[in-house]
């Protein structure tokens, strides 16, 4: 197949590209190399035909559609921003961007599309009262993170809460401009879906982590923030009391996942039959925040992390994703355990943000 990957001069994209290509497929990568994720030139691999264009350019994209039997649409500006003054540009990237390909997409016929979304769509992870069963804390207050109050208590009773495992089903309920602008990605790509009777696999990807992620920025993800502060010598800076719980799901599993979804469109009957299908892509192995700093800066030779204290107010405590249902339905499965992915991660090359 000759499958176009938006975005695919990025972190994870470009590892897609290496994944398709291994597969035997042909890939055609469409990226505008956004300044806030590319200081110098990606590296394109060989075997690639490369447009360097934004998505939000009709006549570019209709263009690069040309002859293409799948879209693997990674293209998006990511992380949580400087401040609210992003929100335009994340909108335009993102949701303009992604009408303007679903449009050329229809224009084409093409019927076939893998979609990144992310875990940020859920907002807070899934929770358990003793007494009240599943609930869903609303956002945090600040004058309780203040005092240092970080889990969510229930709302019913103000109880202590279990955190358990998100499955797909589980309400959206966007954070922050970033969460909200993955949310509308899906939405458009559902009701692109029922117009064209196309179909979508929504990967939703938990905290992507390897070689060649972006360095420290206002953009870059919190494994990218450790691993920057331990090659310039520094102690990483945990946030809250490092006790957050996330998952930690390795760049080439997403880019097996982005493979396995793809195959997973034309089974009959299959994944993502008549519309979008969502699927929480994750590696199943939930860490805390507090330990990933410690595995990173052990296997880098320190400093040791230090616990700060300090929150981010669009943040969630605990986000974790069930991924059975990838597993289930393609027979994908993440294969670089925790310690051994963050013993790479530890010296792999980052690139400039
Ligand atoms: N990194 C994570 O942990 C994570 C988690 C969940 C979801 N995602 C999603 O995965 C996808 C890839 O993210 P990434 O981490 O590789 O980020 P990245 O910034 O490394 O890559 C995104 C790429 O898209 C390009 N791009 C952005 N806007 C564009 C536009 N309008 N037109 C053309 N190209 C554009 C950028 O130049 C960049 O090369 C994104 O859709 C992101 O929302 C990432
Ligand atoms: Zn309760």
């Amino acid at each position: 197949m000759l499958i176009l990957v938006t975005g695919g001069a990025g972190f994870i994209g470009s590892h897609i590209v290496t994944a398709f290509l291994g597969a035997g497929h042909e890939v055609r990568v469409l990226d505008a190399l956004l300044p806030a994720a590319h200081r110098t030139a990606p590296e394109i691999p060989d075997g690639t035909d490369w447009r360097h264009a934004d998505v939000r350019d009709k006549d570019a994209v209709a263009d690069a559609l040309r002859g293409v039997d799948a879209v693997c649409h990674q293209a998006a500006m990511v992380g949580l921003g400087k401040d609210f003054a992003d929100a335009p540009d994340y909108v335009g990237c993102n949701d303009l961007g992604t009408a303007v390909l679903l449009a050329g997409m229809a224009e084409a016929g093409l019927r076939r599309l893998v979609l990144a979304s992310s875990m940020v769509v859920y907002g807070e992870g899934r929770y358990e009262c003793s007494r009240h069963g599943v609930v869903r804390p609303g956002p945090r207050r600040e004058a309780d993170l203040e005092a240092g109050g970080f889990e969510p208590p229930c709302p019913h009773c103000g109880e202590p809460l279990a955190a358990g495992l998100v499955g797909e089903d589980a309400p959206a309920d966007p954070r922050n401009v970033y969460a909200a602008t993955k949310l509308a990605q899906e939405h458009l790509a559902a009701a692109w879906a029922r117009a064209t009777a196309g179909r979508v696999a929504a990967l939703r990807y938990h905290n992507v982590y390897g070689p060649g992620m972006p360095r420290d920025t206002p953009y870059a993800g919190v494994a990218s923030l450790f691993r920057s502060a331990l090659s310039r010598g520094e102690a990483p800076r945990v946030f809250e009391d490092g006790g957050q719980r996330r998952d930690f799901v390795h760049v080439r599993d997403v880019a097996g996942a982005n493979l396995a979804a793809l195959d997973g469109l034309d089974t009959p009957g299959g994944s993502s039959d008549g519309g979008l299908r969502a699927y929480n892509v994750g590696s199943g192995e939930p860490h805390t925040v507090g330990e990933m700093a410690g595995a990173l800066a052990e296997a880098y030779g320190g400093p040791t992390p230090v616990v700060t204290g300090e929150y981010r107010l669009g943040d969630v405590r605990h986000i974790t994703a069930s991924s059975q249902r990838l597993r289930d339905e393609s027979g994908w499965k993440p294969q670089v355990p925790f310690a051994e992915g963050m013993t790479e991660f530890a010296s792999a090359p980052l690139r400039a943000g």
